[in-house]
């Protein structure tokens, strides 16, 4: 499973790079006002720091002006993923864009029918939103298991992202039915690493070492 982070923020970035363990960003017009920085600027930075796909999103909602903002955006950088929101313009402009070999992020998908369109509009990533579905008492795993069948019935190559991740039990349910990625905050990367009984573990082994009066180095 890869490893997206979510978030417009250079240190988080910077940071989870360092470790080998990040395989992309995704980054959206709210995660962008957030940062407070020109939108230009900030993803061509990530796109510069991070390894793999950065996804930023058109803000257009036609198709023609979300084609003119995605002309601008692909020129960033090589690694640029183009995020569409899951509409008829923005799955016609996936469309176009993924015809002309440019990587597509299909975004704000609620329902395994608007999955199967972004994959028929060839989108390189469809984007469930689990975390805003789980908001509202639906089940947002069973969208991602959904679509997981549906691809894999038909073959369709368009990878899974599994997106607005809340917390690590998202991450393992996720990977079980099989989702291709998880773009999650910074936090929740760090927060798998977690377990008590590590810490536990770590504390014991530290004691005992400082007893024994030897030293490795
Ligand atoms: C994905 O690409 C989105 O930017 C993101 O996952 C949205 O998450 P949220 O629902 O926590 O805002």
């Amino acid at each position: 499973m890869k490893f997206f982070v979510d978030t417009a923020d250079i240190a988080e970035i910077t940071a989870l790079v360092e470790t080998g363990l990040l395989d992309g960003v995704t980054t959206n017009p709210s995660l962008i006002a957030k940062s407070g920085r020109n939108f230009l600027e900030v993803v061509k930075e990530i796109a510069d720091i991070a390894h793999g796909p950065v996804s930023a999103e058109v803000v257009a909602t036609d198709y023609a002006t979300m084609l003119r903002e995605a002309e601008v955006l692909r020129k960033l950088a090589r690694n640029i993923c183009i995020k569409l929101p899951l509409t008829m313009d923005g799955l016609r402009a996936c469309k176009a864009l993924s015809g002309e070999g440019t990587m597509t992020n299909v975004t704000l998908c609620f329902s395994a029918n608007q999955a199967l369109l972004a994959a028929k509009a060839g989108a390189s990533f469809i984007s469930p939103f689990i975390g805003r579905l789980d908001d509202i008492s639906q089940d947002g795993m069973e969208l991602i298991a959904d679509i997981r069948l549906i691809y894999d019935n038909y073959e369709f190559k368009t990878e899974i992202l599994a997106a607005s991740v809340r917390h690590p039990a998202h991450v393992l349910a996720a990977a079980k039915i099989g989702a291709d990625v998880a773009t999650m905050p910074a936090a929740v990367i760090r927060a798998l690493a977690n377990h008590p009984l590590t810490d536990k573990g770590l504390e014991g082994f530290a004691t005992d070492w400082a007893k024994s009066g030897q030293s490795i180095l």
